[in-house]
């Protein structure tokens, strides 16, 4: 049968209904402004979870069959930073996931020029478009493009990186959640992205679903293996069987039996042979899928033939002696260090014709280092409680992926063993900021120099401002209010110190002064109530850090016992008095006991007081008697 005819037959089949064993699938319609249920089944979400960007939709909308990928987003980077992303809920517990993006120009901005730019998942870039795209990409068709990644966080991240200023696109999103075990995980670990350089199913047209009416329960996209067979490959002819295959749709890989129902070979002794553009920096994945699929062939040693992956022989494959005939066979194999660009795969014939069913390529790309959790909590705490402005592009990882700038006025290093991404460096003088200093900060444990000065900032300088790694504060110049907490006269490494010009209140910690001391510099002048060192107004009673002291406390505390339990005396005495109305003599005895009692009890209050007072500095002469 023909393919042609194959698939005339395949139009009439009613959608399979295979469901998938997990939960988490996103189809987003990027720029679309309805949610609807394509007539594939699938339903496409209006536009959801991205941090900016403009709608639009393409020039020729009649070209594209597909309702989804007529709308796309697109992020000028003049009104919403240089790095903007999709930020989509995923499982808490971390999993692995299938990321395909459709992406289209059709000239939608009217200007003629396909835009540069780079997209990252999970903060490491994986895509790379670069102006101006070849036609049939940049026109009607568009493309899709996919790869797989592990999620460890709870949310799925994708963002997109403008280049020379070129507003990154996007037409459709999709995050679907696949078994963990998928494509060798166990082997190729948790760090790696396996970028699709080609799904062929061989002797297909494209194929999958969202495009066709097909399933794949991984929503694999499967392409024509036509354009990919080189030059020297005469003679290929396509076989296809409407019989079942077995072993098809099984954990964890769940390959679509419809893949192994087609395959090519080559008549007259042929080579089969397939040219692969790829970037030689890193490995490839090369996943094979064979099947038997002609009655002829009826036993082992019918069917034999060598794999070679750029001239060498890596593999003797022989589908029915390893599975027997109409049963699924796949085998994949790590290419390494390629030095072309070209990958050559050549199936050469050793009994019979080769035969070939299907092939994937996957870009063994390494993950890039992403910022240590918490430092991310504390940054988007910041972006909130700041309240930092659009464009300036606060999105995804603050630093990751490293060839892109972190967050703008943000540097970034990597931690000490190089396994991650801190934040050394936070500069965002003058910069209209209107918001308060989350207390978050203090996730900071690498932040060395903070600079805030020149912006409306209100509110009060976080308890936790200021970890040992911090050497430059600069506040100066907002609307701070409230007392310096004592975390900071801590800090040793800490050499410039700006707090001028706010409305800071209350005692200054002492040991604040030794960064003057160390050579640092100081400035707390033109606030409003600050007190307490050499350069400032002493301190009003019971004052400290802007609030009543600990030792004020314990003084006024101590005061008010001493008042009570005089009164009790006084209250006591009165009604001994009353009582001894009928008694002889007045209690000279027991007014002056009560009088040495409350003296006594005085001196111990005094006593405790001082003691106490050597640890609540400076309180000593409050109690003094003036
Ligand atoms: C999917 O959801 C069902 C019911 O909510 C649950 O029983 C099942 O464990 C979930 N599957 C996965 C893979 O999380
Ligand atoms: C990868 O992550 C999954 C889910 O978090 C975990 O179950 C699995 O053990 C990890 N595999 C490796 C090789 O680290
Ligand atoms: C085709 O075969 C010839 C001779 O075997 C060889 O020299 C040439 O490199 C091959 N071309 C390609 C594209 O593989
Ligand atoms: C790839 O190169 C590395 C170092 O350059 C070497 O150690 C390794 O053996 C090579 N692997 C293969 C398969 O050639
Ligand atoms: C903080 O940033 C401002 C510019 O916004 C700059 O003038 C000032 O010198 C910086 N402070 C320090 C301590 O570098």
């Amino acid at each position: 049968m023909s393919p042609l005819i194959l698939s005339f037959f395949l139009l009439f089949l009613p959608p399979l209904s295979l469901s998938t064993p997990f939960n988490i699938s996103y189809h987003i319609d990027c720029g679309g402004s309805t949610t609807f249920t394509d007539h594939f089944k699938t339903t496409w979400l209006s536009d959801r979870y991205f941090t900016g960007g403009a709608t639009s939709v393409v020039s020729e909308p009649l070209q594209f069959s597909l309702q989804q990928e007529k709308t796309l987003r697109f992020f000028p980077p003049t009104t919403t930073g240089p790095k903007n992303c999709y930020i989509l809920p995923t499982a808490v517990h971390g999993g692995r996931y299938l990321f395909r993006t459709f992406t289209t120009y059709d000239n939608y901005d009217g200007k003629k020029h396909t835009p540069s730019f780079e997209v990252s998942v999970e903060g490491t870039v994986v895509f790379s478009y670069h102006s101006p795209w070849t036609e049939s990409v940049s026109s009607s068709d568009g493309f899709y493009s996919d790869l797989i990644a592990f999620v460890s966080d709870g949310e799925a991240d994708v963002c997109f990186y403008s280049i020379a200023t070129d507003p990154p696109i996007i037409g459709t999103l999709e995050v679907i959640e696949i078994d963990p075990a998928s494509y060798d995980a166990s082997n190729l670990g948790n760090d790696t992205v396996l970028v699709n350089y080609g799904r062929l199913s061989c002797g297909h047209h494209k194929w999958g679903p969202g495009i066709s009416n097909d399933n794949d329960i991984m929503w694999r996209l499967w392409q024509s293996d036509v354009e990919f067979r080189s030059k020297n490959t005469t003679g290929v002819k396509v076989i296809s069987t409407t019989r079942a295959v077995g072993g098809t749709n099984q954990k964890p890989n769940y390959f679509p039996m419809k893949l192994y129902q087609t395959a090519v070979t080559v008549v007259g002794n042929g080579v089969l042979e397939y040219e692969l553009n790829v970037d030689a920096k890193v490995d490839y994945l090369l996943w094979f899928h064979f099947a038997e699929i002609s009655s002829t062939v009826t036993k082992g040693g019918q069917r034999v033939f060598d794999v070679l992956v750029n001239g060498v022989s890596v593999n003797r494959i022989d589908v029915f002696k390893a599975v027997g005939g109409f049963k699924a066979y796949n085998w994949h194999y790590v290419a390494k260090n390629l030095s072309s660009t070209s990958l050559n795969l050549k199936l050469v014939p050793v009994v019979g014709e080769p035969i070939l069913s299907g092939l994937e390529t996957y870009a063994i790309v390494p993950n890039d280092l992403a910022t240590v959790p918490d430092q991310v909590v504390a940054m988007r705490a910041l972006k909130d409680s700041l309240q930092i402005p659009g464009r300036m592009g606060w999105n995804g990882d603050p630093c990751a992926p490293t060839t892109w700038d972190a967050w703008e006025g943000v540097i970034c290093r990597t931690n000490k063993d190089g396994s991650a991404l801190v934040i050394s460096q936070i500069d965002l003088g003058s910069q209209g900021l209107k918001g308060f200093i989350s207390d978050r900060i203090s996730l900071l444990t690498n932040l060395a120099i903070l600079n805030l000065s020149s912006n409306s900032l209100t509110g009060s300088l976080p308890e936790g401002l200021g970890q040992q790694s911090l050497v430059k504060l600069d506040l100066s110049n907002n609307e701070l209010t409230g007392a310096i907490p004592d975390s900071l006269a801590s800090l040793r490494n800490l050499r410039l110190v700006l707090l001028n010009d706010n409305k800071l209140e209350g005692r200054v910690p002492e040991q604040i002064y030794s960064v003057g001391v160390h050579g640092g510099a100081i400035d707390l002048s033109a606030n409003k109530g600050l007190c307490g060192t050499p350069s400032l107004p002493d301190c009003p009673l019971f004052w400290s850090n802007g609030r009543l002291s600990r030792g004020g406390k314990i003084a006024i505390g101590l005061s008010c016992m001493v008042i009570v339990m005089l009164l009790l005396l006084v209250t006591y005495i009165c009604i001994r008095r009353k009582r001894n109305d009928y008694d002889f003599g007045l209690p000279h005895e027991l007014i002056s006991m009560a009088a040495k009692r409350n003296r006594y009890h005085r001196q111990k209050s005094l006593m405790v007081l001082e003691m106490e007072s050597q640890h609540a500095k400076g309180l000593i002469p409050i109690m003094k008697p003036q």
